[in-house]
C-alpha cells in the first residue's frame, strides 16, 4: 500500500503515479467545532506557544478527516514579527493588528532578527512532538511567512491594504527598505532551518500578498529572499506567490519543489509555464466548499480530469478555508479525490 507520506514526497519529486496527494489546512481552524472549542478555553497566541495544544490543534483536522495525505502545523506567520519584536493581535471584527508600525530607518534599525530561533524554540517543541505522534505514514508540513508579505504587516502595521506605505517606503528610504528586507530575510531563514531540523517534511512559503509587489521589484522582494531561505532548509519547499501568476516563470528559480497555485490560475497554463520537474499544487477556490457538496464534487472532479496522469500534482485549496466552510463539503471533496 502507498502510504500518504510516500504519495506526498513522490508529488513533490513530480514521480507519483497514484492518485494526487490532499491537503488542506490554511487557517482553517476556525471551521471545525472542536478547533472553537479549545479556543473558549485558550486564547490563540497561548495555542500557538504551548506545544501541547498547538499538537492538538494540528492533529484535529486528521482525526475528523484521516484520509488527508499532510498535516500542517499550527502557528502564523505572524511568529516572525513577533520575533522581530513586534507583537500582533486579531481584532474583534477581523483582520490584523500589530502593535506599532515600521517605518523609519530607526524603527527598522531597532528589529532583532539574532536569536529569532531560540525565540521560537516553541514551534521546534511542537514539531518533534508532532512528528512521534504522528502515523510515520502522515506528511508534516511546517510553513514560514514570506519576506515580502511580512514586511507588508510590519510597515502597514495591520492587514496592509494596498501596501502604501511599504511602496512608499520602497521609494523613499531605499536603505531603510533593503534593511528591513534583510533583517525579515534572516530570521525566517533561521527559522525555517529549525523547522527543518525539528522534524517537518516540507516547508511552505506563504507569499500571500505578493500581488501588491511592484513589478521593478518583484525579484528583489520576492525572488532573491526565497532563495536565500530555501538554501537554509535541506527539505523540499513549496512556493506560494498569491496574485503573481504573470510571473510564473520567473518563480522557477527559486528552485523550490513546489510553486502553489492561486484559484485565479489555470492550473494547465501553470503546468505549461513552469514545464515538467517543478511539482505545482492548487487550486480549489475554497469558496466552493461553502456552498453544497454536488458543487464540490463537480469542481473536484474539474481539476481532477484537467491534471490526470500529472506526476507532480497536489490538490490543495488556491487560498486558504474560511470559516464557513462546511464539513461536509470538505468530506464530499475528499470523497471524490480519494474516490
Ligand atoms: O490551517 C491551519 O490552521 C494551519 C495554521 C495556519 C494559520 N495561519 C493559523 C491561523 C497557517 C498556515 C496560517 C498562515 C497565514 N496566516 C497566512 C498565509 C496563508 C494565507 O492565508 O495567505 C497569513 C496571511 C496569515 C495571517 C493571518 N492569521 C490571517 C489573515 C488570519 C485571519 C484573520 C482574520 O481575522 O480573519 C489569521 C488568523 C489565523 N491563523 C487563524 C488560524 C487558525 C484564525 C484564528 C481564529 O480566529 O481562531
Amino acid at each position: 500500500m502507498i502510504t500518504s507520506r510516500k504519495r506526498f514526497l513522490d508529488a513533490l519529486a513530480c514521480q507519483n503515479s497514484d492518485r494526487p496527494p490532499v491537503w488542506l489546512m490554511r487557517q482553517a481552524g476556525r471551521y471545525l467545532p472542536e478547533y472553537r472549542a479549545l479556543k473558549q478555553k485558550h486564547d490563540f497566541r497561548t495555542m500557538v506557544k504551548t506545544p501541547d495544544l498547538a499538537t492538538e490543534v494540528t492533529l484535529q483536522p486528521l482525526q475528523r478527516f484521516p484520509t488527508l495525505d499532510a498535516a500542517i502545523l499550527f502557528s502564523d506567520i505572524l511568529v516572525i514579527p513577533e520575533a522581530l519584536g513586534v507583537d500582533y493581535r486579531f481584532r474583534d471584527q477581523g483582520g490584523i493588528e500589530l502593535e506599532r508600525t515600521v517605518r523609519s530607518e530607526e524603527e527598522v534599525n531597532a528589529l532583532q532578527a539574532e536569536g529569532t530561533a531560540e525565540r521560537l524554540s516553541y514551534v521546534g517543541k511542537a514539531l518533534q512532538q508532532l512528528r512521534s505522534e504522528l502515523r510515520e505514514e502522515t506528511t508534516l508540513l511546517g510553513f514560514c511567512g514570506a519576506p515580502w508579505t511580512l514586511a507588508l504587516y510590519l510597515v502597514e502595521g495591520g492587514s496592509p491594504g494596498e501596501g502604501r506605505n511599504l511602496r512608499e517606503l520602497l521609494y523613499r528610504a531605499p536603505d531603510a527598505a533593503r534593511i528591513l528586507r534583510e533583517k525579515i530575510t534572516a530570521a525566517c531563514s533561521e527559522y525555517v532551518k529549525l523547522q527543518c531540523q525539528s522534524g517537518a517534511d516540507a516547508i511552505q512559503l506563504f507569499d500571500s500578498w505578493a500581488s501588491l509587489c511592484p513589478a521593478d521589484f518583484y525579484e528583489e522582494w520576492c525572488l532573491e529572499p526565497i532563495r536565500q531561505i530555501i538554501r537554509s532548509c535541506d527539505k523540499p519547499s513549496i512556493f506560494f506567490s498569491r496574485g503573481a501568476a504573470s510571473r510564473l516563470n520567473e518563480q522557477r528559480s527559486v528552485k523550490s519543489e513546489a510553486i502553489a497555485i492561486d484559484w485565479s490560475t489555470p492550473l494547465a497554463l501553470a503546468r505549461d509555464t513552469v514545464g515538467p520537474s517543478i511539482a505545482i499544487q492548487g487550486n480549489l477556490d475554497p469558496l466552493i466548499l461553502e456552498t453544497d457538496p454536488a458543487s464540490v464534487r463537480a469542481a473536484a472532479r474539474r481539476i481532477l480530469d484537467d491534471r490526470k496522469g500529472d506526476p507532480g500534482f497536489i490538490f490543495n485549496g488556491g487560498h486558504g478555508l474560511s470559516p464557513k466552510t462546511r464539513i461536509d463539503c470538505v468530506e464530499a471533496l475528499l470523497d471524490t479525490i480519494q474516490g
